[in-house]
């Protein structure tokens, strides 16, 4: 499938202007409207991108500050390129699209400095359909030589001033907060992803791939709408270190036409490398449900009470739902010593090997295996990395024998205070720092010897590391679900879950965890949390939002009698393929997917506030093949504020010649499964 070839897509040259030297090169996307110029210019070395001719980003300065290394920012000067171009598929082990087209064409860009000896640097710039990468490699002078880097001078000059959607960086609780919706001109410093509406027709998100072992990266707005790669520092206030060779992760701009086309872009995967653990058929998309919603909303505890969830007699009853329900796994939190004390303030009480007394983990692994469940162990660390690294080889290897070879961790804590192992007496480490990324990385690393599987929440932001671990399944870094369980501000508004799809979730999967279907908490008597959609909105975000291990959320008994709860027991966490028919950021979403172990189709629509009617082609269905429709949605009088609960539930015959109207109530939705009725 593979093949390289050389290209000569690059146009160089050197001229002569007065006493400046200029040198430039420029290289396409493969379907030629995507243009890259780089060139250095008394000096410095900039890149500018065109899109059908037109500069959509301006001339934006490349190049980095050391500690002590000098001559990487300015009086660099080319000394060469190679091009070469890639037009791959791959697999993916699980996902959202199967096989990956990864069609590019790559200029590599060498550079040295023109006063300081022994100064180079190489840029590699990729050139996809669906947007651009580029990476810096410095070999460094000599082997083995220590850097300290103090700043990356990478800019964005986005140029106009478009509608973005962002997150404010620097904040203690990390990436859990609500998007904002501005012009750029508007924007502070900003986590990636930032996404970007230029025009109808050009949507742009800077965010990058491969982050592994470097500070991750946010944009600060410099003036003019020009973002600035701002880089976590250490408590030191360096920004990343190590040993040449230095390779920075990807820059990325996914530039599509359509809000749609930005998640239909695998260029974050593609930018990363290929599975690094060979066989990974231990590794299983799969639903859960869990001990888990009951400590949001309070009715169950964390700790050792009257309440306690995590109790063997309610693990064995959580059992035998998931076995009814067909499940695969059960997610059981508060199983471990440490929850009495005030953990949320130091996660150094936490053990990961010693179950609380009312909790005998041989005994529910026992009839968990009986019944052909999984149980989903957990680790909350509370963010003290030095208690769970000293522990987490045991706490593998105890899960593990219990045969549980899936963990959710979690990571509360505030984004500035981690304690640092080896760190000096005082020093904090921000979450989103070097340190955490390496942190985060080894666990994902250690994990595949164990074989095991992450959901992680309180991450570092994916940046499409799963394909080379794809033990690496899922993670929170956003506002999930819990939200509306507990938060202040009355939890995530309607356009939540129309805006995320756009943003963090270009990124990877999340671990969102939809299927409330007690959307007011009666019973549990919180009158000031609800869930701000209706009760189909809940179907329809197992579709919208990807996720492969996905969880049913609700206490399990919520789920009894409850027609509706057919479409969660159906709804597949695998797909070969993915589309957006219908996409505006922050105002609706449908998703369409196809069940990668089936001929099935599933389809998942979602408003925001106010209520709409989309009509859906059905175009994407096979050919001479038959369908029924069982669609899941709103009435006519729903509302997510008045009337979120009732569910239309009927069905229909349907095939690619038709089209279906989807009503959508105010915070409403729609979920369809669409099974072939003939071969
Ligand atoms: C926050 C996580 O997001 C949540 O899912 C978990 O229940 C708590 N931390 C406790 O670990
Ligand atoms: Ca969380």
């Amino acid at each position: 499938m593979m093949y390289r070839s050389a290209i000569f897509l690059i146009v160089f040259s050197l001229f002569q202007m007065g006493c400046n030297t200029a040198q430039n090169a420029m290289v396409h996307s493969p379907n030629g409207r995507l243009e890259l110029n780089t060139r250095t210019s008394e000096g410095i070395l900039v890149y500018s991108i065109k899109r059908d001719g037109q500069e959509i980003v301006h001339p934006s300065r490349l190049g980095f500050l050391f500690k002590q290394q000098t001559g990487y920012a300015d009086n660099l000067t080319i000394t060469g390129m190679a091009t070469t171009s890639i037009n791959d598929t791959w697999e993916q082990p699980w996902g959202e699209e199967r096989f990956i087209k990864d069609h590019y064409n790559e200029l590599t860009l060498n550079l040295k400095n023109t006063i300081v000896d022994g100064v180079k640097m190489s840029v590699i710039f990729r050139m996809y359909d669906d947007g651009v990468a580029f990476r810096y490699i410095i070999p460094g002078s000599e082997p083995s030589e220590q850097f300290v880097m103090t700043d990356e001078l990478t800019e964005f000059a986005v140029g106009s001033n478009p509608e973005a959607w962002w997150m404010k960086a620097y904040q203690w609780n990390r990436y859990e907060y609500l998007y904002e919706h501005t012009t750029l001109s508007e924007i502070d410093t900003v986590h990636t992803p930032l996404t970007m509406k230029v025009s109808d027709e050009l949507y742009l998100s800077i965010h990058e791939a491969a982050l592994t072992d470097y500070s991750s990266m946010s944009l600060e707005h410099t003036g003019q709408n020009v973002l600035k790669c701002n880089l976590y520092p250490w408590a030191d206030g360096s920004k990343v270190k190590g040993q040449f060779p230095l390779m920075s992760p990807w820059r990325t701009i996914q530039i599509s036409d359509s809000a749609g086309g930005l998640i239909t872009s695998y260029l974050i995967l593609n930018c990363n490398e290929p599975n690094a653990l060979g066989d990974v058929s231990w590794v299983k998309p799969g639903k859960y449900l869990g001990i888990w919603w009951g400590m949001h909303l309070g009715t169950y505890t964390w700790q050792m009470s009257e309440h306690h969830g995590a109790t063997t007699e309610n693990a064995l009853k959580h059992i035998d739902y998931a076995a009814e329900y067909g499940f695969d796994g059960v997610l059981i939190e508060g199983w471990n010593q440490g929850w009495n004390a005030d953990w949320y303030k130091d996660g150094n009480v936490f053990s990961f090997t010693e179950p609380f007394p009312d909790f005998d983990l041989n005994a529910v692994t026992d009839y968990a295996l009986q019944k052909d469940v999984k149980i989903i162990g957990h680790h909350e660390t509370s963010a003290a990395i030095g208690n769970y690294e000293v522990q987490v080889d045991d706490a593998f290897r105890l899960y593990k024998s219990r045969g549980i070879d899936a963990i959710k961790t979690g990571y509360v804590g505030h984004g500035t205070d981690i304690v640092p192992v080896g760190g000096k007496p005082g020093d904090r480490e921000w979450h989103h720092g070097q340190y955490m990324v390496r942190h985060y990385r080894n666990i994902v690393e250690k994990a595949a010897t164990y074989k095991i599987m992450l959901d992680v929440h309180e991450p570092i932001k994916p940046t499409g590391i799963r394909r080379t671990y794809p033990n690496m399944m899922t993670r929170e870094g956003a506002r999930g679900q819990e939200y509306n369980a507990w938060s202040e501000d009355g939890g995530n508004p309607p356009d939540y879950t129309t805006i995320i799809p756009f943003t963090r979730l270009l990124a990877g999967p999340m671990d969102f965890t939809p299927g409330i279907f007690d959307l007011t908490f009666e019973k549990a008597g919180r009158a000031n949390n609800r869930v701000n959609t209706t009760l189909a909105k809940q179907l329809a975000l197992y579709v919208v939002i990807y996720s492969p291990l996905q969880m049913a959320a609700d206490l399990p008994e919520n789920y009894v009698n409850q027609p509706a709860f057919q479409f969660i027991k159906d709804v597949p966490v695998d797909w070969s393929t993915t589309l957006v028919p219908h996409a505006e950021i922050g105002d609706f979403i449908t998703t369409v997917r196809k069940d990668r172990n089936s001929e099935d189709w599933y389809v998942g629509s979602i408003t925001n506030e106010n209520e709409r009617d989309l009509v859906l082609d059905l175009s994407f269905l096979d050919t001479d093949r038959t369908y029924k429709a069982t669609i899941y949605t709103d009435g006519t009088d729903n509302h997510w504020m008045h009337n979120p609960y009732p569910v239309d539930i009927h069905t229909l015959q349907v095939d690619k010649t038709k089209t279906l109207k989807l009503h959508l109530a105010a915070g409403g939705g729609t979920a369809i499964r669409l099974t072939p009725t003939n071969k």
